[in-house]
């Protein structure tokens, strides 16, 4: 829980107190704070740099049980991502403690650049992002560490107003991400195209979104030949779930498309053995199309979002997709398979060219763990952003650069279209080398978005994590749904729709 308090210290006890300090710089205005600060940043082991971390037991005169100092770096260059990782740190700490409640001072409001709202927004995302954890596969014995049950953010007395829709917006916001983790990091046993399906309509229904769910029978009967050829291998049937916020009197309408493969085995072209380790994550695009949606469900903005999700499962099997079939997309275009591991973008095809006749949309986006050639190139932090509109491009990557959700933009060559020929059906789904790959299944999903505004971003990079992170832990990362929140509905983004 988020409490916004007066950070007048004096008036009551505390438990656990976290104190940003820049490089060589108090920046909090509390007079007590203040002086204990200077006498921290006198000590060699802390300088306010970042990563610099002190714990005080003794509290100079304030009633606390702990204060933790954590270095911001240099006042200059502080930014929201400097604030989102401060707050997690000290959300971490007192977890790590075994604490239950902590309070964050926000620092000081002359001192840092950034807008007020936005900071108190940062520092609210990263620490309940922090406060999260994925302990549903543990047994109770081995799960110890349980999440904070409050968290405060001291801020001044005549700011505790204002700031309470802005503190509201933040923990609406995160509850989509961290959703999406969830569900990216759930074992691919207990997400098959029907569970998984269930799971994100019974979390829509929470935020009074209808979601509608297709059947291999109603598929078939849409034509949706490219998907179910996917799902052909797999003793689960495929799904396609359609997510509608319709508001009354919208005039635009925006898509989006996540590839949903619950498990990617790679088919009869199965992976090695290290390929296989983290496929579970390969509906992390369906996971965050979903979570935005719940955002949407929360937000109500007042255009028309369609959130499309097809489900599947990747197998090899008797009754698999082989090398060499040709597969009737929903589209009418043939599609020759080279290899059926290339499964993301057969999916994506039946269903972006289904969105786009269907809802005719203003703005089509799909989000998908598409390609390993777009983590050779961007590496596995940031994700490759592909566009038939520079403007829509350059909004992505600015709003990604804000959320810390970095994004990349790449190249659609028409001229790399001959990649694609097949020597007997209308295209196939891989090119015949594997060079600009990323490319190659960017330009792939090009020929099934008929005449939209679209903008295919590769999360094969940034939508799964060994690595641990002050807000990030191992496991789904939820990538997408804070980008693709900012990018559609916050004030400052440089999308028109
Ligand atoms: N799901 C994978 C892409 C992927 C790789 C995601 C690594 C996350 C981490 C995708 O379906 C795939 O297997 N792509 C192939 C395409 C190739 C056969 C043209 C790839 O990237 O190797
Ligand atoms: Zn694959
Ligand atoms: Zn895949």
């Amino acid at each position: 829980m988020i409490i916004l308090k007066s950070a007048d210290l004096s008036r009551r006890r505390f438990t656990n107190i976290v104190v940003p300090v820049c490089e060589k710089k108090s920046v909090t205005a509390e007079a007590k704070l203040a002086a204990l600060v200077d006498d921290v940043l006198s000590l060699p082991e802390f300088e306010g740099k970042e990563d610099d971390v002190l714990m005080r037991y003794s509290t100079g005169g304030i009633k606390a049980d702990r204060l933790i100092f954590l270095g911001l770096g240099k006042a200059k260059q502080v930014d929201e991502e400097g604030l989102r990782r401060m707050s997690a740190k000290g959300v971490r700490r007192a977890l790590e403690l075994g604490q239950s409640k902590v309070s964050i001072v926000m620092p000081d409001i002359e001192t840092l650049k950034i807008d007020r709202d936005r900071q108190v927004f940062a520092v609210i995302e990263g620490a309940l992002m922090a406060n999260h954890l994925f302990h549903r596969y543990r047994s109770k014995k081995a799960s110890k560490v349980k999440p904070l049950v409050a968290i405060e953010v001291l801020i001044a007395r005549n700011e505790v107003n204002r700031l309470r829709a802005v503190a509201e917006k933040a923990v609406m916001l995160v509850t989509g991400s961290l959703l999406a983790r969830d569900w990216v990091s759930t074992p691919p046993m207990d997400k098959i195209p029907e569970k998984f399906a269930a799971m994100v309509e019974k979390s829509l229904e929470e935020v009074s979104i209808p979601v509608e769910i297709k059947d291999h029978k109603e598929l078939a009967n849409m034509h949706f030949g490219a998907m179910l050829g996917v799902a052909m291998g797999s003793d689960s049937p495929a799904r396609l779930v359609v997510a509608d916020y319709h508001p009354e009197g919208a005039t635009k309408t925006v898509v989006l498309v996540g590839k949903g493969v619950t498990y990617d085995s790679g088919g009869l072209n199965l992976k090695p053995a290290d390929g296989l380790k983290d496929m579970k994550s390969d509906m992390a695009g369906a996971a965050a199309v979903a979570g935005t949606l719940y955002n949407v469900g929360q937000l109500r903005p007042d255009v028309r979002v369609v959130g499309v999700m097809p489900l599947v499962e990747n197998m090899p099997s008797g009754k698999a997709l082989r090398v060499g079939d040709v597969l009737k997309s929903h589209s009418g275009k043939t599609i020759e398979v080279g290899n059926t591991d290339a499964e993301g973008r057969l999916i994506l095809a039946d269903a972006l060219s289904w969105a786009a006749k269907t809802y005719k949309p203003d703005l089509m986006i799909d989000l998908a763990t598409l390609t390993g050639a777009c983590v050779v190139a961007l590496g596995q932090d940031i994700a490759g952003v592909f566009a038939n509109d520079d403007k829509l491009a350059k909004a992505i990557t600015l709003s990604s650069d804000r959320v810390h959700e970095r994004c990349w933009p790449l190249p659609m060559p028409e001229d790399y279209k001959v990649h694609l020929k097949s020597e007997i059906a209308d295209i196939a789904n891989v090119a015949g080398h594997r060079w600009g790959g990323a490319t190659t299944a960017a330009l792939f999903l090009s020929e099934f978005v008929g005449k939209s505004r679209w903008a295919h971003i590769d999360i094969a990079g940034p939508a799964f994590t060994h690595k641990d992170s002050p807000y990030i832990r191992p496991g789904g990362t939820g990538f997408g749904v804070r980008l693709l929140c900012d990018l559609l509905f916050d004030e400052e983004s440089a999308l028109k729709i």
